[in-house]
């Protein structure tokens, strides 16, 4: 395949129009010899995707989903990296299993970034190795995700371990005595009406609340996962406000489905934190607008068809996003607009790159960097098959749906990850 290419005509995030041209995996000046071109007139050039937050199931849960197939995925979604969430089995929560996850990546369609978990086997008892994981396997990103860190001493003792290199505490927020294991929906009328065991919009809320105290005393760095409720949203204000070290993420689940999908009883609705009211919605939405929340991340948790084959409350929690998320922005962000096109470079590029501290992604589309690069096709849209995903994962809460279908092709360090 082609490893030099001119794209014409693109537009940039700032709206202005140019010829690109790639080669040796970088932006240059002169088109190169040879070079394959590409027609991208009304096309939008955008910075690769970077997702702090993926599930990518490898090691142990291959059935689910591979590096290979998530990676591929994610390609397809305009993404060029990918940090690898720590709750694999085993966990990584090891210099040597970091590592591991960057060997297993070799052939990846995206660059993988393995998180660390905070505590060991994500017990919630005994920390991980956090110094050793950054010293020896350069994670700079740590994660108890699918729990919270359940103790306001374990986190400052975890905080105290990172303000060295100035790593990132990435929090599942879940308060394990509000919304325990047999919560499986948002608590309100309509999980009154289904009968099911609600998790309410608190046990998120106090978890930020803690956690951002701690940050703020020790002057840590705080990074508030898939925040799903107006509650989350205000006292992430709180806490900024007042210059703490905090950084949140928001999933496009949330940003475009509300807990009303459960009267369906498709358990590709369950998910951690659960769907919300259309008030946590518009909460959600308009925190990312302004800022408040920094970052779009997909908690792609693709799952096996028996694990979702079950009752509601046993259904495993998760749904797949990677393909889609730019979709569902481009729906609930830019077509209300809500969010310019430089807004989703920051956003879903950017930022993600800078709290993860990847300093070679997330770079501006210009000549002299690394040609991470997403063609985006604004007006394209169709109905989502879920048998068409390149994820092993079939538990897709947009099939059936009609949605935009932006990513036309995907650039990683110059070569073509995706096309269509
Ligand atoms: O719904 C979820 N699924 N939430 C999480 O936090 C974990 C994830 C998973 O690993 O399946
Ligand atoms: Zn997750």
């Amino acid at each position: 395949m082609s490893t030099t290419w001119t794209i014409i005509g693109a537009t940039l995030p700032d709206g202005s129009t140019t010829d690109l041209h790639i080669s040796n995996g970088v932006f240059v000046e002169e088109a190169p010899t040879g070079a394959e071109r590409i027609d991208a007139r009304g096309l939008r050039a955008q910075p690769g995707l970077v997702d702090l937050h993926t599930h990518l199931r490898e090691p142990g849960g291959e059935e689910a989903e591979t590096i290979t197939t998530g990676t591929a995925a994610a390609a397809r979604g305009g993404f060029t990296a990918t940090f690898a969430m720590a709750n694999t089995n085993p966990a990584t929560d090891t210099p040597e299993r970091a590592e591991q996850v960057r060997r297993l990546a070799a052939g990846a369609s995206t660059e993988v970034v393995p998180i660390g978990s905070v505590t060991k086997g994500l017990a919630g008892e005994e920390l991980s190795d956090i110094a050793g994981m950054n010293s020896r396997a350069g994670v700079t990103v740590f994660s108890d995700d699918g729990f919270s860190v359940p103790s306001a001493g374990l986190v400052r003792a975890a905080m105290e371990q990172l303000l060295p290199f100035d790593g990132v505490l990435a929090e599942h927020c879940q308060d394990q005595t509000l919304a325990g294991s047999s919560a499986c929906c948002h608590e309100g009328p309509v999980s009154e009406e289904l009968g099911h065991v609600g998790w309410p919009t608190i046990a998120e809320s106090v978890v930020i609340a803690r956690d951002v105290q701690i940050a703020q005393y020790l002057g840590a760095r705080l990074h508030i996962c898939h925040v799903s409720t107006a509650e989350g949203v205000e006292v992430l204000r709180w806490a900024k406000a007042r210059g703490v070290r905090v950084t949140a993420e928001v999933m496009p689940h949330h940003l475009l489905l509300t807990v009303d999908e459960l009267r369906t009883g498709d358990t590709t609705y369950r998910v951690n934190p659960p769907l919300r009211s259309p008030e946590d919605v518009e909460a959600v939405r308009q925190a990312l607008a302004e800022g408040i929340i920094e970052i779009v991340a997909t908690d792609h948790a693709p799952h096996r068809k028996q694990d979702k084959d079950k009752p509601f409350p046993e259904a495993k929690p998760g749904m797949v996003a990677i393909e889609h998320v730019l979709s569902v922005v481009i729906e609930t962000m830019i077509n209300q607009g809500r969010l310019s096109w430089s807004g989703l470079a920051d956003r879903m590029s950017h930022r993600p790159a800078q709290i993860g501290r990847l300093a070679h992604q997330g770079r501006p589309v210009a000549v002299g960097e690394p040609a991470n690069l997403v063609l985006v096709d604004p007006a394209a849209r169709s109905l989502v098959d879920r048998e068409q995903a390149l994820s092993k994962g079939r538990n897709n809460p947009y099939h059936g749906r009609n949605l935009p279908d932006p990513v036309v092709a995907t650039f990683w360090r110059g070569r073509q990850t995706f096309s269509r």
